[in-house]
């Protein structure tokens, strides 16, 4: 007998009355991490500047300190977490702002090209494309199925369109609209056999999956840990290679300029840090609560998920296991249409009337409800979104 489903809820500020099946959008921290948020907001208005101008970051006023800055003692645990150096990781806000460092930091001429698939998360790519157009570079889109069922098919896909002029690849560690989880260590051999640098955008992956940082290979990881990792908003990692740290820039240029990584990233501006702070006993819950097994009740009430709902409204799910994390894409019948407003359309009548609340995609000839499971949901919460769908 798991000891998770509903009961689950009194850990989370969430509304009991919605059956909340969109944990990956925007995450929904444990009520424990935001009272250790708030706490940390209290100890720092005690005396805010000597918190945030003394003890915060590497850039400090005052003679020098033993204790290390309080940012870099996080990042150490978070980065024990995830099998990597504190010295090699940064907190950035979200995934967005990760990439945009990684993007805007690269020595881009006319004709170079960034990789990128249609599997890939429109804010990212859009940031590519800015990044592109400005050096007269290109953006290659290598289309990929929402539908694809194996992980060969992607590293196939990906590698077809790797090219002499390709400068960087961007491939997701889990993908947003079609839910895939993308086999990015063996995509990241193939581009290191080529000499091409790799960025994952793993805004997924920290809490959804086991994650060893160092082993996937990638040269750049970005990863939210304000969606799985239970973190406050707004908290995401992003893991750089060492040799690539010097180049490396935040898009907000502040006091660290050429000091080092994690000093430039430290500090870029006045913000409050009360949520980067707070991340490490956000990951302190997950253990607590046991990571694998919440990774595992996620991934197979999830996997669960993919096959009953296809089920009961006659579509199909052919997603292979080594494809899901903790969520997965099922396809609507064809009643629902395809489009982006025929998505929106739905979604607001699922929330509004049947106080369901999921991600849908528009896959042009099709919807798919996207269905992210955590530790509160069961099988009555996918029931129910299983009839309320096929009763329209
Ligand atoms: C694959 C992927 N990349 C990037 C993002 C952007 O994350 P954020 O809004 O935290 O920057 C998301 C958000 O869902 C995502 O799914």
């Amino acid at each position: 007998m798991t000891r998770f489903g509903r009961s689950m809820l009194q850990h989370f500020a969430l509304d009991p009355a919605i059956t909340y099946l969109n944990h990956g959008t925007v995450g929904a921290p444990p009520r424990r991490v935001l009272a250790v948020q708030q706490a940390i907001r209290d100890e720092i208005e005690l005396q805010p500047s000597r918190y945030l101008l003394r003890e915060l970051s590497e850039i400090r006023v005052g003679a020098p300190r033993a204790e290390p800055p309080r940012l870099r003692t996080a990042a150490a645990e978070v980065a024990a977490f995830f099998g990597a150096r504190g010295e090699d990781l940064v907190f950035v806000d979200n995934a967005t702002t990760g990439a945009n460092a990684v993007l805007r930091s690269l020595p881009l001429v006319p004709g170079d090209e960034i990789l990128v698939t249609s599997l890939g998360y429109g804010a990212i790519t859009n940031a590519a494309r800015y990044v592109a157009r400005q050096r007269g570079a290109l953006v290659r889109e290598v289309a990929i199925s929402p539908a694809t069922e194996r992980p060969e098919e992607v590293i196939a896909a990906i590698d077809g369109a790797l090219g002499p002029r390709t400068r960087l690849a961007i491939v997701d560690h889990i993908a947003s609209d079609s839910a895939l989880l993308l086999p990015v260590a063996e995509v990241a051999t193939r581009c290191r056999a080529r000499d091409i640098p790799i960025f994952v955008d793993g805004a997924h992956a920290p809490g959804a999956i086991a994650l060893d940082l160092p082993a996937i290979g990638a040269d750049w990881y970005v990863g939210n840990l304000h969606k799985w990792a239970w973190a406050p908003r707004s908290t995401a990692i992003l893991w750089v290679r060492p040799e690539l740290q010097a180049a490396l820039h935040p898009p907000v240029i502040s006091w660290g300029l050429d000091q080092g990584f994690t000093t430039e990233f430290d500090l870029v501006g006045t913000r409050d840090p009360s949520p980067w702070l707070a991340a490490p006993a956000a990951l302190e819950l997950l253990a607590e609560f046991g990571a694998d097994e919440v990774r595992t009740y996620n991934h197979d009430l999830a996997f669960q998920a993919g096959e009953r709902l296809a089920k009961r409204w006659g579509t199909e799910f052919r997603t292979s296991r080594a494809m899901v994390a903790s969520m997965v894409s099922v396809p609507l019948p064809a009643r629902f249409g395809g489009t982006a407003a025929e998505a929106a359309r739905l979604r607001d009548l699922l929330l509004f009337e049947d106080r369901i609340e999921l991600h849908i995609a528009a896959r042009g000839d099709r919807l798919a409800a996207r269905v992210a499971i955590q530790i509160y949901n069961d099988l009555a919460d996918v029931d129910r979104l299983g009839e309320a769908i096929a009763r329209r």
